[in-house]
C-alpha cells in the first residue's frame, strides 16, 4: 500500500453478514481507495459461522465491489488497522441504543490510537431494526429470513439450523 492511499476498516463479527452490513459496505467503499472488511476471529464467542465461513460469505456478496478486501483478525481492531495502514474505522449506527456502546468503543480506540478515527454511517431506515443476532433467532425457529440477508447467505444460515 502506498502512503497516500486511503484505507478504511469496517470491523465486525458479521455472524452472518446482513443486508444492513452490506449497505454500510457499499456506501463506505466510496469513501476510500480500499475498504477492508475486518472479521473478528472471536474465539470466546460461540459464533454460528467459523471465521473462514464468514470471510468467504462476505467475499462472495461483495465480489462486485472492486475496492473491498475481506480479512480476519485477532486482538485489537486498532492494532489491525495500524498493521494494514488504515486511519479510519467505519461503523454503522442504527438507533440511539447503539450509541452508547459505539461511543465507548470509539473513545477507547481513540485513546489507544489517536491517529485512528472512527466514522459512523447511519443505517438505511430499511435495515434500522436488523441485527445478526435477530436473524439467528428467527432462523433458529424456522422463520423467514429472506428479507434480512443477501440471497447467497440465506441457504447457508438455513443449513446451520437443519
Ligand atoms: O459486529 P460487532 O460484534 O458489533 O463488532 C464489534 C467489534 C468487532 C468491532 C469489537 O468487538 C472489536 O473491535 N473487537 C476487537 C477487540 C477490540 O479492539 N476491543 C477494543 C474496542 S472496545
Amino acid at each position: 500500500m502506498t502512503n497516500n492511499e486511503k484505507v478504511g476498516i469496517y470491523p465486525g463479527s458479521f455472524d452472518p453478514i446482513t443486508l444492513g452490513h452490506l449497505d454500510i459496505i457499499r456506501r463506505s467503499s466510496g469513501l476510500f481507495d480500499t475498504l477492508i472488511i475486518a472479521v473478528l476471529n472471536n474465539r470466546e464467542k460461540n459464533s454460528l459461522f467459523s471465521t473462514d465461513e464468514r470471510v468467504k460469505m462476505i467475499q462472495s456478496v461483495t465480489a462486485d465491489i472492486k475496492n473491498v478486501v475481506v480479512k480476519s483478525f485477532d486482538g485489537l481492531t486498532v492494532d489491525f488497522a495500524k498493521a494494514e495502514g488504515a486511519h479510519t474505522l467505519v461503523r454503522g449506527l442504527r438507533a440511539i441504543s447503539d450509541f452508547e456502546y459505539e461511543l465507548q468503543m470509539a473513545q477507547t480506540n481513540r485513546t489507544m490510537s489517536p491517529e485512528i478515527d472512527t466514522i459512523f454511517l447511519t443505517t438505511d431506515q430499511r435495515y434500522a431494526y436488523l441485527s445478526s443476532s435477530i436473524v439467528r433467532e428467527v432462523a433458529s425457529f424456522g422463520g423467514k429470513i429472506e428479507h434480512f440477508l443477501p440471497d447467497e447467505v440465506v441457504p447457508l444460515v438455513r443449513a446451520k439450523y437443519k
